[in-house]
């Protein structure tokens, strides 16, 4: 029988680039739907808000795809850097799940989250001293010179990855996050092999010398708690998503404010309002456009259409957030709009635990940049920019961002 799946992921650049007229029509046609991934594989892909809310909380649907896979060899191929390193919180269910973010989670109360502030900061400041020495009037990459590197040291701080090392791990995490079709290609192994040496010394290091940092603190809990494969997970999982999501955001929201002048010149006139703007640029620019991939445990019904047991579920949040049922006018960027309810962070059980993080950090990068260059202009045609990250579907990142900064306000001003 010919395959009458819609294919879902793997799209032409201009549906890469901007992809939400694409989702919003599949929605439209149904917010449930099963597709075949550019891999080959299908998948039910969840389009609608309501569903999307009822997937990401439904115990039938688990995270937990390597007892899927040996349920069912048809569903995943295990990824790089491979199984020593897939044993983290958003793999499992509970109670494995609620173990280790409880401990995780240790580094994201509040109060600790706060007292990151000064620091992150002091980088988003140094950052830009570095851009500006090309000259005002200069071209600056926004994305390589501050989106970037700002969450990794940020990260590499939680983690206490020394600062000397960063700069190598990033790279290496670049490489590995390009994503590609198929088997992956040459430099990702080699890249994938060099972190897992490096996480594996550092979890030595951490071992014979500890010191104040998320490692140590995981280490200092006892093997009989948390095995050295999930701290070396939870070591990857975190460096992963706390990077590339949030630079994201802060490139993504840079084009975002400059495509919309007059919601710009709003936020320019009181940056109080950043906390706000941040979430709508979450929802309006889908830093993170799907969760990660689930599978139905037990057979589940999911807005109103049945999914069979041992079947992948891809839940598009950025179509999600962008239901009309939900939010009035989705596709109007309104950093004054009620956007408490969008799913940018995820939902249920696996709801994003840096989101505090997250947010601090999108606002001081915002905070900072916006006070110091209040006329920032693109360098290149709006058309020319591009975005990438394989098969686009966990992660949205422009490729780069030039600018030019354009001169600083005189004090007072
Ligand atoms: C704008 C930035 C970010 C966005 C949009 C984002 C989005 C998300 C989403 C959608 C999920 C749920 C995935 C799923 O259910 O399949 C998630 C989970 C997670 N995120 Fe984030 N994230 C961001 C930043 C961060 C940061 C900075 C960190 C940490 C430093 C972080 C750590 C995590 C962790 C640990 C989980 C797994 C939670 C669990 O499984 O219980 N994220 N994130």
């Amino acid at each position: 029988m010919p395959d009458t799946l819609t294919t879902w992921g793997g799209w032409e650049p201009a549906i890469r680039d901007d992809p939400f007229g694409h989702f919003a029509e599949a929605r439209a046609r149904c917010p449930v739907q099963r597709m075949r991934l550019a891999d080959g594989h299908p998948a039910w892909v969840v389009l609608g808000h309501d569903a999307a809310r009822q997937a990401l909380s439904d115990p039938r649907i688990s995270k937990d795809m390597l007892a899927a896979l040996e349920d069912n060899g048809d569903v995943v191929a295990e990824g790089l850097p491979g199984p020593e390193f897939s044993r983290h919180m958003l793999n499992v269910d509970p109670p494995d799940h609620t173990r280790l973010r409880r401990l995780v989670s240790r580094a994201f109360v509040p109060a600790r989250v706060a007292a990151l502030e000064p620091a992150v900061r002091d980088i988003a400041n140094g950052l830009l001293d570095d851009l500006e020495e090309a000259g005002s009037g200069a071209t600056v990459d926004l994305v390589h010179g501050y989106a970037h590197p700002l969450p990794f040291r940020v990260i590499g701080e939680l983690l206490g990855i020394p600062p000397a090392d960063r700069p190598d791990l990033h790279a290496w995490f670049q490489v590995l996050l390009t994503g590609w079709a198929g088997a992956p290609p040459a430099e990702a192994v080699e890249a994938s092999g060099k972190i897992v040496s490096y996480l594996r010394e550092l979890v030595d290091t951490k071992r014979r010398s500890p010191a104040e940092d998320l490692v140590s603190v995981l280490l200092a809990v006892g093997e009989d708690v948390l095995t050295t494969q999930e701290v070396l997970s939870s070591l990857f999982q975190l460096v992963v998503a706390g990077h590339d999501t949030t630079a994201s955001l802060i490139s993504n929201g840079v084009v975002a404010l400059l495509d919309h002048p007059g919601q710009m010149q709003a936020l320019l006139g009181d940056l109080g309002q950043l906390p706000a703007a941040i979430d709508e640029l979450i929802r309006f620019t889908a830093p993170v456009p799907h969760a990660t991939f689930r599978v139905t445990a037990e057979p589940a019904t999911i807005g109103g259409v049945g999914i069979p047991a041992h079947e992948q579920v891809l839940v598009c949040l950025s179509s999600a957030n962008r239901d009309p049922g939900r939010f009035p006018a989705p596709d109007t960027l309104d950093i004054g709009r009620n956007n408490a309810s969008h799913l940018g962070f995820g939902h249920g059980p696996h709801y994003c635990l840096g989101a505090p993080l997250a947010r601090l950090e999108a606002r001081v990068a915002f905070e900072t940049l916006l006070g110091r260059h209040p006329n920032l202009r693109l360098a290149v045609d709006r058309d020319v920019l591009a975005w990438a990250h394989g098969d686009g579907l966990v992660l949205r990142g422009l490729v780069s961002l030039p600018v030019i900064l354009g001169p600083r306000p005189a004090p007072g001003e």
